[in-house]
Formats: structure tokens, sequence, C-alpha cells
């Protein structure tokens, strides 16, 4: 084992291949800055370029868009739904959904890369359903089925409100889909690959993967991120607060990333957004007080924020429970995470470590009426 390198939380370890996304230079999916997309693209757009590899034609799109009108999801599920405790964490409800939708799919067991695809552009359609339902659910209401016609941007907040969304509100819900759409080797893309590596299925390891993506340190953090924000309260109050959790060593949620240490374009490019709904909204001093919060994090520790950071305001600003936010990550990364199980299955070598042992050495056995 001498020769085995190890690094903890295997930092700055090559772990594999691959060419959906790449965060040197910039974020880049399948060559395409994330800006980009952001500026000229949609969501369907972003999840059809991870899957298929190329930008889709006008009439590639609106084959793909038809197959994802079509999918479904099958009455015993949202049944369940309704029986689930009413407290339970939404990431654990998206968790038993995807789940759950295993038993449903005719193609659960097939790991063709056809089967996957298609898997995949039903789960792209199905989560949105579960997400909705499950919040219409919990506050009393019948769950509302996606309209016809309607992007999956819009579609998510007709679900939730029975309300199509303005322009402004379905881009911005676009806008953040393509951002959190992937991100390479992240612990929850790298869960659904350690997954499929064992010839196990896409919806296991898309089930394992929302399990890792719900901690504060991966997606939980955008919740965190508002709550903080809420408890602030207001402009006034955010430079004794934020000199005050840094004096007493606190981790500020939405700042820091394992890769970016210069910073994170997402956050960059949403953070315009930010302002823009801000205002619309009459939540300017939000925006006050996240700027002072950023600017005091940047100087005092030179952490740039994350994509977490103006996301969770950006959802806050398009009236959304908080408790969505994490699960609204799942929509949009279920594309990055399907491209990776594809991509893993077309070169697939099981993904299977070493560790440093740190136990006793070697011991003799004691039969249990030996022992004290
Ligand atoms: N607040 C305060 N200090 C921080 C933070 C933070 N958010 N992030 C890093 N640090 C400090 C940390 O205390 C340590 O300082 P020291 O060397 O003095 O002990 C140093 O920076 C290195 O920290 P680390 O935890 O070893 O760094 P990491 O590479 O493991 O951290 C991270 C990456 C994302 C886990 C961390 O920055 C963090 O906990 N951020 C807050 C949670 C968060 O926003 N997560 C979302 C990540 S981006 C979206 C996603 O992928 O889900």
């Amino acid at each position: 084992m001498a020769d085995l390198v190890y690094s903890p939380g295997l930092e700055g370890v090559v772990a594999g291949e691959t060419a959906i996304s790449t965060i040197v230079g910039g974020l880049e999916y399948r060559g395409y800055a994330v800006e980009q997309l952001a500026e000229h693209a949609t969501f369907e757009e972003t999840a059809y370029l991870l899957l298929y590899g190329e930008l889709p034609s006008p009439k590639e799109l609106g084959e793909f868009r038809a197959r994802l009108e079509a999918a479904q999801v099958a009455e015993p599920i949202l049944q369940t739904l309704r029986a689930l405790p009413s407290d339970a964490s939404m990431m654990d409800v998206m968790r038993t959904g995807a789940s759950m939708l295993a038993h449903w799919d005719p193609d659960t067991a097939d790991n063709s890369r056809d089967a996957n695809l298609r898997k995949a552009e039903r789960l792209l359609a199905q989560l949105p359903v579960i997400l909705a339902a499950a919040q219409r659910l919990r506050e009393g209401k019948e769950p509302v089925l996606p309209q016809p016609g309607l992007s999956l941007a819009a579609n998510q907040l007709f679900m939730l409100t029975r309300v199509e969304p303005s322009p402004a509100w379905e881009r911005a819900m676009d806008i953040s889909l393509i951002l959190y759409a992937e991100h390479e080797y992240n612990a929850s893309t790298f869960t659904a690959r350690v997954i499929c590596s064992t010839l196990s299925d896409l919806h296991s390891a898309v089930t394992g993967a929302i399990g890792a993506l719900k901690g504060p340190l991966h997606g939980g953090a955008n919740e965190r991120v508002l709550e903080v924000l809420q408890k602030v309260g207001s402009s006034d109050r955010a430079e004794g607060w934020i000199r005050n959790a840094l004096a007493s060593k606190q981790r500020i949620m939405g700042f820091g990333h394992r890769v970016y240490k210069d910073g994170d374009p997402r956050a960059a490019y949403l953070k315009a957004w930010c302002a823009k709904l801000a205002a619309e909204t009459g939540h300017e001093d939000m925006e006050q007080m996240a700027d002072v919060i950023e600017g005091i994090v940047r100087e005092e520790k030179k952490l740039p924020p994350n994509l977490d950071w103006p996301s969770a305001r950006l959802y806050h600003y398009l009236n959304l429970p908080v408790e969505l936010y994490t699960p609204l990550f799942v929509v949009s990364r279920v594309a990055g995470w399907s491209a990776h199980v594809i991509e893993q299955l077309s070169n697939n070598r099981l993904i299977r470590p070493r560790a440093n042992y740190t136990g006793p050495v070697t011991r003799q056995f004691v039969p249990l009426a030996e022992r004290k």
C-alpha cells in the first residue's frame, strides 16, 4: 500500500474521464460555455445536449419535447405520495419518488444506451410532477398535472401554483435549471457513477445520487442559504451578523468550493437575475443584505460565493417554499446524472478504490463463552 497515494475527500484526485463537462477555465457542457447556454438556450436544449452530445435541431427538439410531454407518473405513485408523513423532508420524498418510478418504468432493468436515454427522458418529465404533487398535497391541495405546450420550467411553476408564470419568471427558472444541470465529478454524480459501475440501473443511480445531493455541503446548501438570510433579516444587520459568524468560525453556506477557488461562474451569472427579480418583487433589501455579506466574506476569508448563494434568493423571489430548493436541483441535475450513467456504461470498469487500514493489528479470535 505504501506506493498508493491517499488524498482525504479524494481532493485533487482524477477519478475518471468524461466528455460531458469540464470546469477547467470556466464551466462548459459538451464544449459550450454555461453562460452561453444560459443566455441563449432552454433547459430542454441543455438536457438534450448533455444526453445526446449535440444541441438539437428544431426537429429533434420538437420530438424531444413531445416525448417529455408523453411521460406520465403512474397513479399508484401519486397515491403513495399521499401516504407519506406530511413532515417528511422533500428530498426524502424525491428519493422515494425516483425509486418508485423504477417499478412502473418498462425499461428499468435494461442497461442499453437506448433504454437509458428513454428512462432519462422520462425522469426529466416525471420528477417535476412528483415535486409539485408532493408539495400541493402538503398544502392540502390536489396535484396539478403538467400542461401540454409549456416548457419544463414553466410547467414546474404551473404545477405548483396552477398559474402560468410570466415570461420573466419562466426564464429565471429555466436559467437556474440550466446552471444546475451538470458539474463534472461532484459528489452526487460520482455516487451515480459508482452505482451504475456495478451494472445496477439508472433509477438506482439517480436514487442514490439524490441521497448524496441532500447534504448541506452539496445541494442542501441552497436551503441553508435562505434560512441564514431570513435569520439576518435586513441589510442593516448584515455586517454585524457576518462579522460575528466569521469570528465564531461558522461555515457560511453558499460560499467556497472544492474546485473553483477564484469564483463559481454560475454564481456570477445568476446574480444579475437576482437583482432583476428582486426589483420586480420588492426584495431589494435582501439583495443589499447579500451584497454586504458577500463583500465581507470575500474580504475576510477570500471565499467567493457558489451557485447556491444566488439561487436561494432567486427561488425566494419566485415565491417558492424553501424546502423545494434542493429538490429543484434534482429536477435539473437528473440530466447530468443520466448523461454520466450512460457514459460510464459505455466504457464501464467497476469503481472500487482502496483504503488505508487504520484498525487493530492481527489478533486471535476469542470464543463467545470465554469473553469477559
Ligand atoms: N465558510 C467558512 N469557511 C469556509 C467555507 C465556508 N463556506 N468554505 C471553506 N471554508 C474554509 C474552511 O473553514 C477551511 O479553513 P481552514 O483552512 O482555516 O480550516 C478552508 O476554507 C478549507 O475548507 P474545506 O472544508 O477543507 O474546503 P473544501 O474544499 O472541502 O470545501 C465546501 C468545499 C463546498 C464543502 C466548503 O466550501 C463549504 O462547506 N461550503 C459551504 C457549503 C456550500 O455552500 N456547499 C455548496 C457547494 S457548491 C454547490 C454544490 O456542488 O452542491
